[in-house]
């Protein structure tokens, strides 16, 4: 079984991954496989409703990782969006990728329906909640079962307080075992 892990912030060693890579810790000890994806710097384009990926499961832009995203939740039995928390919503660049990605695959065929879901998120202060609501939309819109843990699903950088969000990374470690049971059945 394989889960991919997102990781949508332009900072491909930042403090998503990091945060990402305590979830993926979690899921190897439990045998479950990882494969990332990564948003890049390049310019990322809005969806059009240009309806070209209802009749195709593919994106007309192909420059910017959502044709590969599209493959990856194919291929994947779980995904985590993982994210920074800009203005208190995701990462508009990810997000708009996500938009693309998941109208692609959740009018097709329903590829995602039973697949098991995860959001996590990263801050330095507030607003985490309202991006994780947005971020489990995807999930909710594609069939498929979110995957919980003991708080919700966020760490703070630590970033002006120099404190390290030892709770959080018990979270994602909880999340990570959630997300294997799931899948295990
Ligand atoms: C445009 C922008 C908006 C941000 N908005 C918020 C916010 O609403 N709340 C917050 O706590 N941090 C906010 N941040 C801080 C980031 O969420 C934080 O630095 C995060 O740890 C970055 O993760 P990364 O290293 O994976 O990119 C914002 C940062 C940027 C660049």
């Amino acid at each position: 079984m394989k889960v991919l892990l997102t990781n949508g912030s332009p900072h491909a060693d930042g403090y998503t991954a990091k945060q990402l890579r305590i979830v993926e810790e979690a899921l190897h000890e439990d045998g479950i496989e990882t494969v990332w994806w990564q948003l890049g710097t390049k310019p990322v384009r809005g969806c059009i409703d240009c309806q070209h990926c209802t009749k195709t499961h593919r994106c007309a832009f192909d420059d910017d990782g959502a044709n590969e995203l599209i493959d990856l939740l194919d291929e994947c039995d779980g995904v985590v969006l993982g994210s920074p928390v800009y203005f208190a919503g995701g990462n508009g660049a990810f997000t708009a990728i996500c938009d693309r990605a998941f109208y692609a695959t959740c009018n097709w065929e329903s590829t995602l329906r039973g697949k098991v879901g995860a959001s996590v998120v990263n801050l330095w202060r507030a607003g985490a909640t309202t991006a994780i609501d947005n971020l489990n939309k995807y999930f909710y819109a594609s069939q498929m079962i979110v995957a919980t843990s003991n708080y919700w699903p966020l760490m703070h950088n630590g970033e002006h307080t120099e404190r390290e969000d030892r709770f959080g990374a018990k979270v994602m470690r909880n999340l990570g075992h959630n997300i294997a049971k799931l899948l295990k059945g």
